[in-house]
């Protein structure tokens, strides 16, 4: 499944590895001036408070992200590198959150594969031509990242320079082998992945092809994003959920697996990130990330305990409780922080993206809150 030569490219291309990262992997402590907390908690380090971000920090439910939406469509934004670093700067702006992530969409790199996307208001993206046959498989090509998404690598460029000094990493990121596969071949969102399942099923060696052509593009994306300046990655398994675990093992794992190490050879944390897997979270982790991304269906503190020890989390309340008053909101968010209980490695996120609707106040009001929440129990910091 493996594709060596190129794989022996991109790792040579890799060699950006930094010097925290052979420390940590050493377990040695490094000093908190030079990490900012989002970073340090990736790598299990000490901090002064739980970091915290929001998946979809930037979106609709933003009022100066609706305005500029009146004017540009979701691909134009994602395609203009000064409106895609304005987007991205809106959440860090308006909050003190700990991380700001690029604004694009895992569907664009699709586009440059061959397949024709659009975005429907209201409906969510469409691919017109999915794929159907070994042929259109072959059809597909493995993008230059610079010459075909060179949009988001000069929008991480620009960001980079513009959190310069505020001490906030920058999270570049990607869909998933399968998540990716699955839109391919379903041409957009659906309910019980058929054609998805049915190539998996049936035409196996198909179906690896195309995992294996999606995973390159991956690899390359994921590389080519801290070449331009991502400090973390996160690839998003939106739709791994749907998969059994045997199926998971067999048709999937092998193919994340190559795109997490790829990614982390570029020398930055990954985060794994699935929802509705938490049957088989133990796989999730077999494939990789230095941090594991987890939902609202599973307990924190009972995720660890099946995790390998010393395993990193992120996560994990319901979005929808963002749309609660505020006294329901905290009473999930302490639920969440009491089960961290102080450990090292917790960065406190949703289970799934930030819901259109969602009181901007009470995004406020949560960031405030994780960060100001009984800091006496982090008392090994330095
Ligand atoms: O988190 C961020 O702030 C960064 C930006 C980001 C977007 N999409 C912008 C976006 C990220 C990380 C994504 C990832 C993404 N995109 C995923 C994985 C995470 C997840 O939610 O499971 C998926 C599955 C997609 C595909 C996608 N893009 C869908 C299904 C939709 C339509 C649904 C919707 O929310 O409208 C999009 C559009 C999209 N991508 C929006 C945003 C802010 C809404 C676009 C709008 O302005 O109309």
């Amino acid at each position: 499944m493996g594709n060596t030569e190129s794989d022996a490219k991109t790792l040579s291309t890799c060699e950006r590895a930094r010097e925290h990262v052979r420390l940590t992997a050493m377990g040695a402590e490094v000093p908190a001036a030079e990490m900012p907390r989002f970073l340090r908690a990736c790598y299990r380090q000490s901090v002064d408070t739980t970091p915290v971000w929001l998946m979809r920090q930037a979106g609709r439910y933003m009022a100066e992200y609706r305005l500029l939406r009146e004017k540009y469509s979701i691909l134009d934004m994602i395609k203009t590198p000064a409106l895609a670093c304005e987007v991205t700067l809106q959440p860090i702006r308006a909050f003190d959150v700990d991380a700001a992530i690029i604004f694009a969409d895992i569907l664009p790199p699709l586009e440059a594969m061959g397949l024709q996307l659009e975005f429907i208001n209201g409906e969510g993206p469409l691919i017109h031509n999915p794929i159907r046959s070994a042929s259109d498989v072959e059809a597909l090509v493995v993008p230059d990242p610079e010459e075909r998404l060179g949009f988001t690598l000069e929008a991480i460029r620009l960001t980079r320079r513009e959190l310069a000094g505020l001490g906030i990493p920058l999270l570049g990121f990607s869909g998933a082998p399968f998540t990716l596969a699955a839109y391919a071949l379903e041409g957009g969102t659906s309910r019980n992945f058929l054609y998805t399942k049915k190539l998996m099923l049936d035409e196996p060696a198909i179906w690896h092809r195309l995992m294996t052509k999606i995973t390159d593009m991956i690899a390359t994306y994921l590389v080519a994003q801290v070449q331009a300046g991502a400090q973390a990655l996160q690839l998003f398994d939106s739709w791994a959920g749907a998969l059994s675990p045997a199926d998971y093992q067999t048709y999937v794992l092998p193919h994340s697996r190559r795109a997490m190490a790829l990614g982390s050879a570029a020398g930055v944390p990954v985060i794994h990130f699935s929802t509705g897997t938490n049957g088989w979270l133990e796989l999730i982790q077999e494939a990789g990330g230095d941090v594991i991304s987890i939902d609202w269906r599973i307990d924190l503190d009972r995720a660890w305990r099946r995790l390998r020890a010393g395993s990193v989390l992120q996560g994990n309340l319901d979005p929808v409780a963002l749309q609660a008053t505020w006294p329901a909101l905290k009473q999930r968010a302490t639920a969440v922080l009491d089960q961290a209980a102080g450990r090292r490695g917790h960065i406190f996120n949703l289970g799934h993206g930030i819901l259109p609707g969602t009181p901007v106040d009470n995004v406020r009001r949560l960031v405030d809150f994780v960060h100001a929440y009984h800091p006496a129990y982090l008392a090994d910091y330095p």
